[in-house]
């Protein structure tokens, strides 16, 4: 069944993906380049793009703020007394902040980084949750050319402190407490602890979360930490925002790899700029002329779809953004239908987690409500299987609202493979590329698997909102996304890349040549790390990981790192962690642990390695099944052979077994 509608057509700044898109890969550059002039530069670029492998770099030469186009093109327009920013507080609280208002508190934190000594390229790590500042902070720092590091208020002191280690943070900004459901969270205890000896911490800046009577429980015991209102007040509304240069970075976002070390993905202003705006734009419709438009993303600044969709997306194109601090099932399985109503919400997304979750429940908690706001729906973060797609077609959107399964990664920064609003949608399938996008599902030898096939899938143009490296990390870059070892060394996997840097070596040989494929770059291959299926119409059918990372209700996590929290228990010798079929989160998490020589196993011990994972990366990684065993698969070198315990938990055929050692 295909879905589709003459409204949804009508109303879409794009009517005909197909024609557009051919356009935008005969010369993505020409394409990509219009985009870019509709929004701000200070200094236009020289150059649309340069690619020298591994690193693309967009409008070079070009100057820009990412800011300069989310607040400061709109202050002198009528958009200045629109608002930019919608906030309720689990408990009902309400704040709201217009395009100028929150120019204005920008400015202010801005002013105040700067009065703390924070310059152009610094890292200021934010461990907030979802509240005002969190957003406030982020833009206040990209507006000096701080560089942003989010990390997720529920990950652990231990989380934290290699983030902050990592980027060598000059300043934290958090907050004294918060409400998550019926508890009250302390992220600046984490903070305490977390800093203990990490030297680059400057200042602790301290949100109080009792945003009316401006009172705090937390009693600062040295003079690093300061409260955040109490300095604001002091601080100029006017600041002018930081020139950039294209490429410069923006912000760092942690993520899991396929290692233990979280990989800090770097962003920069100009194309990511680029990319964001457009995706928002033509993925969502916003910014309509004729339309009010208030945009709910349900995700956390903590992750990339926070950065690029709560904040900068609906920003840069001059919509309304809300932010709901609570959970969707407190205080009850309906608060998120009645914002929607409440707020008049027109675009709602989210991920197929949630929508399982709320699934459970039936169609009761919906009923009252009207949901006749929203225009589009949204999912993002996992494949949402058919059953989850109907419910929320049929439930949320009430026929009448296509969905946008929107495919990409917090190292793509912008949706890669998405639907329009106006395309023939199959429920399960998230469509095909964005325009100046090619992607492609291949082989081990980075030959083009057959349709309906299933296969790597790669992208093979640079895109504007690329990350522009990992932070200090440019060789885990370069193999994680170009030279995928596990690919090449486990499926003798010979890449376009692989064969052009033996080529590069060889002065005679003719550079590979794809142009066939209608675009001019001939030499880029990006590994998503995903195994995915193109159909016969074309559509792409994501299938997950075909790396060792986990997806768990939506977020990323990594084997290896879950491994080490638990080898860094006394009583464990070695872990393997697997991913399984989940009906609600997605995935779920299976540890295989060898005690230590003399340990008796328990389910004591159970609980207490739950625990320890728990506490030393956050509530999102405790593990669901903990089995004791004697052995782990294994190749000759050692190395842990995780996709042989994951097909023998699915009862499936082992593979190629062959570098197995016992
Ligand atoms: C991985 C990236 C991108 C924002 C949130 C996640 C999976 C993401 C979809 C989708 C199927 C999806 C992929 C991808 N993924 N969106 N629409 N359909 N799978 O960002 O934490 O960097 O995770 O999420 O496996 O590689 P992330």
């Amino acid at each position: 069944m295909i879905y589709q509608k003459k409204e949804w057509v009508e109303a879409s700044f794009i009517k005909d993906y197909e024609k557009i898109y051919q356009y935008s890969i005969t010369d993505p550059e020409g394409f990509w380049e219009s985009v870019a002039e509709e929004l701000l530069w200070f200094k236009p670029w020289k150059k649309v793009l340069d690619w020298h492998y591994p690193y693309a770099r967009w409008f070079v030469g070009g100057e820009t703020n990412l800011v300069h186009n989310a607040l400061d093109r709109w202050q002198k327009t009528p958009i200045a007394g629109k608002l930019a920013l919608i906030w309720v507080g689990q408990d009902d609280q309400e704040r709201k902040f217009t395009y100028r208002q929150l120019n204005e508190e920008v400015s202010k934190a801005a002013n105040l980084l700067k009065t703390l000594g924070v310059r152009k390229g610094d890292r200021v790590t934010i461990y907030l949750p979802r509240i005002p500042e969190q957003f406030i902070a982020m833009l206040a720092c990209a507006k000096i050319g701080a560089i942003h590091s989010v990390v997720y208020s529920g990950f652990s002191t231990e989380a934290l402190k290699t983030r902050i280690e990592d980027a060598q943070a000059k300043i934290i900004i958090t907050c004294d407490w918060y409400p998550y459901k019926d508890k009250k969270l302390t992220p600046i205890e984490n903070v305490k602890k977390a800093i203990k000896d990490i030297s680059s911490v400057k200042n602790v800046l301290v949100v109080k979360r009792n945003f009316v009577s401006q009172t705090s429980t937390f009693q600062p015991d040295s003079s690093i930490y300061l409260f955040w209102d109490e300095e604001i007040k002091k601080q100029d509304n006017i600041c002018p925002t930081t020139i950039m240069e294209s490429n410069e970075t923006a912000f760092i976002l942690y993520t899991s790899g396929t290692t233990g070390k979280p990989k800090g993905v770097v962003h920069g202003h100009g194309g990511y700029m680029v990319g964001v705006y457009a995706t928002a734009k033509y993925i969502f419709n916003l910014n309509m002329p004729q339309s009010k438009q208030v945009f709910w993303s349900t995700a956390d600044a903590g992750w990339i779809t926070g950065h690029s969709y709560i904040l900068y997306g609906p920003l840069l194109n001059g919509a309304t953004t809300f932010i709901y601090e609570g959970t969707p099932d407190y205080p009850n399985i309906e608060i998120w239908w009645k914002l929607i109503d409440q707020y008049q919400i027109t675009h709602f997304y989210t991920a197929p987690t949630a929508i399982r979750m709320l699934m459970r429940y039936g169609e009761g908690p919906l009923k009252k409500y009207q949901l006749s706001s929203l225009k589009i729906l949204g999912s993002v973060g996992e494949p949402i299987n058919p059953e989850a797609w109907f419910w929320f077609y049929r439930n949320v959107g009430r026929e009448q609202c296509p969905i946008m399964d929107t495919w990409w990664q917090t190292e793509t920064g912008m949706n890669m493979i998405s639907p329009l609003p106006s395309v023939p949608l199959k429920p399960g399938s998230c469509f095909k590329p964005f325009f100046g996008v090619v992607a492609d599902v291949v082989n081990e030898k980075g030959e083009p698997v057959k349709k309906n096939k299933k296969g790597f899938l790669v992208i093979k143009t640079p895109w504007p909102a690329m990350l522009l490296d990992l932070w200090q990390n440019p060789e885990r870059y370069r193999k994680t996304y170009f030279e995928n070892e596990e690919i090449i060394k486990n499926s003798k996997f010979e890449t376009l890349n692989s064969k052009q840097i033996k080529n590069s070596n060889d002065k005679n040989s003719k550079s590979l040549d794809n142009s066939n494929l209608g675009f001019r770059i001939s030499d880029f291959v990006y590994f998503t790390g995903d195994s995915a299926k193109i159909d016969d119409d074309g559509y792409f059918w994501i299938i997950g990981r075909n790396d060792d990372v986990i997806k768990v209700a939506g977020h990323r996590l990594g084997s290896a790192e879950l491994e080490s929290a638990f080898v860094s228990h006394p009583k464990v010798a070695e872990a393997a962690v697997i991913g399984l079929p989940d009906e609600v989160k997605g995935e779920k998490i299976k540890a295989f642990v060898i005690l230590k020589h003399g340990v008796n196993p328990s389910e004591e011990l159970k609980k207490e390695l739950a625990l320890q994972v728990r506490s030393q990366i956050g509530p999102i990684a405790t593990p669901d099944i903990i089995e004791f065993v004697d052995s782990l698969p294994k190749t000759r070198s050692g190395k842990i052979m995780r996709r042989v315990l994951k097909a023998k938990e699915l009862g499936q055929p082992l593979g190629d077994t062959s570098t197995l050692e016992n």
